[in-house]
């Protein structure tokens, strides 16, 4: 598939506004100007956009579900948090395609009555703050952000807000407390954000990527869209490679595409590293089920990874060679899970680190094989028992790897220690230092 996303993004000065404009930039949003609100979420939805910030729920269905009746503020915030380990595509688009991104927010913002859209952008990503900022002054000086937008009367800001960096931040009500000026922790749903959202207005939350993918629909079509991909899998997607692949980054291709196609094709992945052999994959960033090499004929797709019993989530592909210690690929995971809780659940607050405590304990030798039913009692306590979905993501790294790979945790407390080949320790620097 020919790129659609980032077909720009290796071109010297491609992020400039000339550029974008002599490629048939913010053609999109005067299209969209000349249709009613109704009209564009209706191509939208026909188009099957899914969003791309990790539940793939329908767009054109979230912005249907904003009050446009309400008397208050409607606003768009643009997830740009991307703190999920092993996703780094959205910073791509920030940095590379700017105009794109603004575009989207726009034709969001008619498609619901609002005149604001904020995009909350990770707070370690203060360079491409500084492109967006850069690129947003030319196209409010170009009369394409601000008031009266193209002479059609539609006034429109958009706003960058740089978070603290917290990976809850990116949860969607997390995100509208901190831009609010609180602490980044969820609310209670319902309300949801359609509803009562940033200041208790309607509010549509949509990833970067989402928005970056509403221009093409207006431009090209509903249907050129859908036909992109798989049945309700439309459009080009995204895919992160990274791990012990020879070609880790960033790859725009079909939802067609197989997972062991992204991890082998030279195209992509290029396959494993070093002469090794494939461990497993995270598809979709460290949030969900580990797959193995048997599983990966499966389109790389939302509904074709769930089929597998994983998720597509952020599209993150972690892939794993035979070095890899389960053990403690699962304890570095929980490090960040429990660094990052936010703390307003307990279950998630309080069993992140006993887990993190408990896969050490098994790490350094002292593990005990009732252990392992500790861990499976503690992770089941957390997974859907808190307010968002952090305590199911904390809780999928321990679930996952106890379930597919026992027998090596039961190894490493036979043993009371790693039972990988010392070459593979000793050539594996984080390893070797364990
Ligand atoms: C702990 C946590 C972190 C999240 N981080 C992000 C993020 O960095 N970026 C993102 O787009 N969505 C993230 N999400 C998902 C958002 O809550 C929300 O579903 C998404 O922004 C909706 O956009 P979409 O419909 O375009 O996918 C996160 C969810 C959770 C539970």
């Amino acid at each position: 598939m020919e790129p659609i996303l980032t077909k720009y993004v290796k071109q010297p000065g491609g992020a400039s506004l000339d550029f974008y404009m002599k490629v048939g930039g913010y053609e999109g949003l005067r299209k969209s100007l000349g249709m009613t609100p109704d009209q564009v979420v209706d191509v939208v939805k026909q188009s099957g956009l899914r969003g791309r910030g990790g539940a793939g729920f329908p767009t054109g269905m979230k912005w249907q579900f904003v009050d446009k009746k309400s008397p208050k503020p409607k606003y768009i915030c643009c997830n740009a948090d991307e703190s999920e380990p092993g996703t780094f595509k959205d910073h791509v688009l920030m940095e590379r395609n700017p105009h794109l991104l603004f575009e989207g927010c726009l034709i969001a913002c008619h498609a619901i009555g609002a005149k604001v859209a904020y995009i909350y952008i990770r707070g370690e990503f203060y360079h491409v703050q500084q492109v967006l900022e850069r690129e947003l002054a030319k196209a409010r000086a170009a009369g394409l952000v601000g008031k009266n937008i193209m002479g059609t009367g539609f006034d429109c800001d958009i706003f960058v807000h740089r978070g603290a960096g917290a990976y809850e931040a990116g949860e969607e009500t997390a995100l509208i407390e901190s831009l609010e000026g609180k602490k980044a922790q969820p609310r209670l749903k319902p309300p949801f954000p359609a509803v009562a959202g940033l200041y208790d207005c309607p509010t549509a939350v949509n990833n970067v990527e989402t928005l970056c993918n509403v221009p093409f629909i207006i431009t090209e079509g509903a249907e050129a869209f859908a036909k992109l991909g798989p049945e309700k899998n439309g459009g080009p997607k995204l895919y992160c490679i990274s791990g012990h692949v020879k070609n880790p980054g960033v790859y725009e291709t079909s939802m067609h595409t197989t997972l062991r196609e992204l991890i082998y094709d030279p195209k992509f992945g290029g396959g494993i590293r070093g002469g090794h052999q494939l461990k497993c994959v995270i598809p979709g960033g460290s949030s969900v089920p580990v797959l193995l090499p048997e599983q990966l004929d499966i389109p790389a797709s939302f509904d074709g990874v769930a089929s597998a019993g994983s998720m597509l989530g952020s599209a993150g592909l972690i892939v794993m060679d035979e070095t890899t210690c389960m053990v403690w690929a699962a304890q570095n995971l929980l490090y960040f899970y429990k660094h990052e809780s936010c703390g307003k659940c307990t279950p998630c607050r309080e069993g992140g680190d006993w887990l993190h405590k408990l896969l050490m304990k098994i790490e350094r030798g002292d593990g005990e094989m009732r252990d392992l039913d500790l861990l499976l009692s503690v992770a089941n306590n957390i997974a859907g028992k808190t307010l968002c979905a952090f305590g199911d993501a904390a809780a999928t790294p321990v679930l996952t790897t106890i379930k597919t790979f026992r027998a090596e945790y039961e190894a490493h407390i036979r043993e009371g220690r790693c039972t990988l080949p010392a070459s593979w320790r000793a050539s594996h620097p984080v390893l070797a230092a364990h």
